[in-house]
């Protein structure tokens, strides 16, 4: 991996406001929306809201490659169609969300899925971004399920386009909710990361198949992660952020050789 640049508190946004450049992507990285879990009780619904209008607002004015929103659009699930078919058509840019527990359910179920796919247009999905490969997936699958046809399906699905991007010689970020983990790989199981039963084998097929970056969500906190050429990046939010950070999302710039900035970008 060449350098790094533009991590660890830094809240500046001067690599975001810079001008594209031939060979670099750029991904607005956006943490839980999960509109109804900021500060403010019956208020929280409407704040969290409206700074992630703002965030649009903002994400329009840059016009990155991608959008890409890393679950919990909202903290109960039955309010999904509330504003989020609205929202998304207020995207003047491509725009990928990931589902998150709090959208699917701790325990995965058919009517949360049929809600997302009904907002989003999809519920997993794969697309090319200039020499990268960006799979969003759902972290759900990975707990309990009664839902297991859907389960098998899914699996499928990444399995092949894992193959597939590494057949195409396309390395591949990867992205969905939850992270593989949050400290190191033999961490006990928690909330915070997958089941550790299957964690390491599933992380060695990321490696073995190109995956370069894994974005992600959920931990309300910032994270910055890296083993065995992947790196592991958790944003900020725009609802509540466990550590206390300020509200924001991340402006992802990423070149062909690997090189990256990941800088923040304050919301008011
Ligand atoms: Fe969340």
């Amino acid at each position: 991996m060449a350098a790094v640049f533009g991590l660890g508190g830094c809240v500046t946004a001067r690599n975001a406001q810079s001008a594209p450049k031939p060979g670099i992507i750029r991904i607005a990285h956006c943490g839980d929306p999960q509109f109804g879990f900021g500060e403010g009780k019956e208020k929280a619904y409407a704040q969290d809201l409206a700074r992630f209008e703002r965030v649009i607002e903002m994400i329009n004015r840059e016009k990155p490659d991608l959008a890409f929103i890393a679950g919990d659009m909202v903290n109960v699930a039955a309010d999904m169609e509330r504003d989020w078919p609205r929202l998304l058509k207020l995207f003047e840019v491509p725009v990928v969300g990931t589902p998150g527990n709090h959208d699917m359910g701790n325990n995965l179920t058919k009517e949360n899925v049929e809600r997302f796919e009904r907002v989003f247009g999809y519920e997993y999905k794969s697309l090319k971004l200039g020499k990268w490969r960006f799979i969003s997936g759902n972290s759900q699958y990975w707990r309990p399920t009664n839902e297991t046809a859907r389960q098998e399906k899914y699996e499928a699905w990444i399995s092949a386009e894992l193959d597939r991007a590494k057949a195409a010689g396309e390395p591949i970020i990867l992205a969905t909710h939850i992270p593989p983990f949050v400290s190191e790989i033999n961490e006990k199981d928690s909330y915070e990361n997958y089941p550790k039963a299957g964690r390491a084998a599933r992380f060695r097929r990321y490696v073995a198949s190109g995956v370069k970056f894994y974005l992600s969500g959920h931990t309300h906190r910032l994270v910055v992660r890296a083993r065995d050429g992947i790196t592991i990046l958790n944003p900020e939010t725009t609802c509540r952020n466990f550590d206390q950070l300020p509200f924001g999302f991340r402006m992802f710039k990423l070149a062909d050789d690997g090189s990256y900035s990941w800088d923040f970008v304050r919301v008011g």
